[in-house]
């Protein structure tokens, strides 16, 4: 593998010594079982903005990419949220039928995806066949283990709009933390789902709802009390802090859930005295998970619904931090209550907010960044990287602001790594006609360089199994600097004691390091990298493990090549700032 040198020390570059991969349970999965990743469903109503980004998609990406190239079994599964009161009043706006209206926003969720390079190996929909059956056969399944019961609810009619109203379409105050317009089904200052809101009003038209009877099922989050108590404190995976305070809700006592709703949009309720109800979209969206995993594995195995596969894997739900309360009691104790036929998650990774500018994003005061928008001015790549370098993995806020990402691309990704790169590769060419030279003799300096190297994929390894990724990506801008000063300070332009082609040799190696470790965070411009290094293999080929080897040989010949990025100009970060918060600024109107 290595090249031939006269040098005496050859054997300090032993690249069998590389230590393994392999990943203890308690940090994080064994390289045996397939790992299932799911992202929280967006619903079908509006665009990606930067948001979601940011607290789902990008994380389970950067996951999803590196358990692929360390060569694990990955399925990461996502979909669209279709069902739902908002969705059939927005529909109702545009004149559309609702799945007229789900599948543009489905459509459009997959190209924004593709776009910024978030790939998912099947996103479906809530709405599809798969997931009505499924959802079914949940509900009897629960009503069978008793979980299920029947009782009249008074509930919120407007009289103007002539509908019920559900949750998100009645606001008022909290009655735990008195919060102020408020959702009637879920609290954003203090994350509670409160049982009543006081002094609500229709969110439609903003009259007081009167009340009429119905009745609804009910599922019994209460039996789960204490299993649910006994998983959370079992699962030494999930935020400690996190943890602590679901514990806090559960001692505080579990409200059951109405499941139904009066509504013509949803999951019909396979019951003959259930007409003109459906599922509410809490209920049967999660599930979807699951029922997209199954049709992903019909996909590819035929006749097999993969539920061994799911019980054998690691499972992940990758979500936002205020979507707890479902993720941590809601789901965990509806797969309970079917007899634990699809498992539990085994990871929550739970990501708080980004605020743009400090202030949370909101579309209405235009106060926000679409995705499509986003990626038609910048690199997508560009807000990947920042994103991931600002992101902790933890529920902490984080902060989108238009200077920090102008300095961090400009600084951290061009100057650093883009220059490594470009200079190493317009070296080789100038200097070598863009063959990689045979080492000659080997300093101090160099065996460091080639120690960097190999240690490399394990440091970054360590952070990215845990799904640290922005830690692993600073590591990498470190390894990146170190090469930059390491090429600074040999000075292979001065070739001092016929030490250029060593120091070549080494950073054409850290180049090819490179593009794999930056393959899970930029995808686009390490392949960019990778096809100027012009390697016979495809990137996606290499194994993890490879990046902290030498595999490119001196007298391989490099590709063409040109600049990896291009900077981002001061005066295209003021037209952004100047966007943000106006009413003319170029937003897609139409559909948002
Ligand atoms: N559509 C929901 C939201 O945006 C998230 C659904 S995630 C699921 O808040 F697990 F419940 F499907
Ligand atoms: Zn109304």
């Amino acid at each position: 593998m290595l090249p031939k040198t006269n040098n005496n020390n050859n054997n300090f570059y032993d690249n069998n010594k590389l230590s393994s991969l392999v990943i203890d349970s308690k940090e994080g999965f064994k390289n045996d079982k397939p790992i299932v990743i799911t992202t929280a469903l967006p619903y079908a109503n509006g665009e990606i903005h930067i948001g979601h980004i940011s607290s789902t998609y990008l994380p389970a990406d950067i996951f999803t990419r590196f358990l692929r190239i360390s060569k694990k079994e990955v399925f990461h599964v996502g979909a669209s949220d279709d069902f739902g009161t908002p969705i059939l009043i927005k529909a109702e706006k545009e004149n559309k039928t609702p799945k007229e209206f789900v599948d543009y926003w489905n459509k459009r969720d997959i190209e924004d995806f593709n776009a910024i390079g978030i790939s998912f190996d099947k996103f479906y929909k809530t709405s599809s066949i798969e997931n009505q059956k499924f959802v079914q056969y949940v509900f009897n399944k629960l009503n069978i283990n008793g979980h299920i019961y029947e009782k009249e609810v008074i509930q919120f009619y407007c009289d103007f709009d002539k509908k019920f109203l559900p949750d998100r379409y009645v606001i008022g105050i909290c009655p735990y933390c008195k919060s102020k317009d408020q959702y009637s089904d879920l609290c954003e200052k203090c994350g509670r789902v409160p049982e009543e809101i006081l002094e609500p009003k229709c969110g439609i038209c903003g009259q007081s709802p009167i009340k009429k009877r119905s009745k609804h099922f009910f599922f019994k989050l209460s039996n789960f009390s204490f299993e649910l108590k006994k998983w959370l404190t079992d699962n030494k995976n999930l935020q400690v802090d996190i943890k602590n305070y679901v514990l806090h809700w559960i001692n505080e006592g579990l409200e059951d859930w109405d499941i139904t709703r009066d509504l013509d949009w949803g999951i019909n309720i396979p019951l003959d005295d259930a007409n003109g109800k459906v599922f509410y979209g809490w209920f049967d969206n999660h599930l979807c998970y699951i029922s997209t995993f199954n049709a992903l594995m019909k996909e590819k195995l035929g006749n097999n619904d993969g539920k061994d596969i799911w019980n054998n894997s690691y499972i992940y739900h990758f979500i936002g931090k205020d979507i707890i309360y479902h993720h941590f009691l809601f789901l965990p104790a509806i797969r309970m209550g079917i007899n634990r036929e699809y498992k539990l998650p085994d990871y929550i990774p739970v990501r708080g907010h980004l605020m743009l500018h400090n202030k949370k994003i909101s579309k209405s005061r235009n106060w926000y960044i679409g995705l499509k928008e986003f990626i038609s001015i910048f690199n997508p790549d560009f807000l990947r990287f920042y994103i991931a370098i600002i992101s902790p993995s933890t529920q902490d806020d984080v902060n989108f602001d238009w200077d920090v990402f102008f300095s961090n691309i400009n600084n951290d990704l061009i100057d650093n790594i883009g220059n490594f790169v470009n200079r190493t590769l317009s070296f080789t060419q100038k200097k070598f006609d863009g063959i990689v030279p045979e080492p000659r003799v080997y300093h101090e300096e160099d065996k460091i360089a080639i120690d960097a190297i190999m240690n490399i994929a394990k440091q970054t390894g360590e952070f990215l199994k845990k799904a640290e990724t922005d830690k692993a990506l600073k590591t990498i801008l470190k390894f990146s600097n170190f090469f930059n000063q390491y090429f600074q300070k040999k000075e292979p332009w001065a070739n001092k004691n016929s030490s250029a082609a060593t120091t070549l040799y080494i950073s054409i190696n850290a180049v090819r390091a490179l593009a794999i470790l930056l393959y899970p965070f930029i995808p686009n411009s390490a392949e960019k990298i990778w096809s100027q290094l012009n390697n016979d293999d495809k990137l996606q080929e290499q194994s993890w493990e490879s990046l902290s080897l030498l595999k490119i040989l001196p007298s391989h010949r490099i590709g063409n090549i040109s600049p990896i990025f291009k900077k981002i100009e001061r005066k295209e970060i003021e037209k952004e700032k100047r966007k943000l918060g106006s009413i003319d600024g170029s937003r897609d109107k139409k559909n948002g």
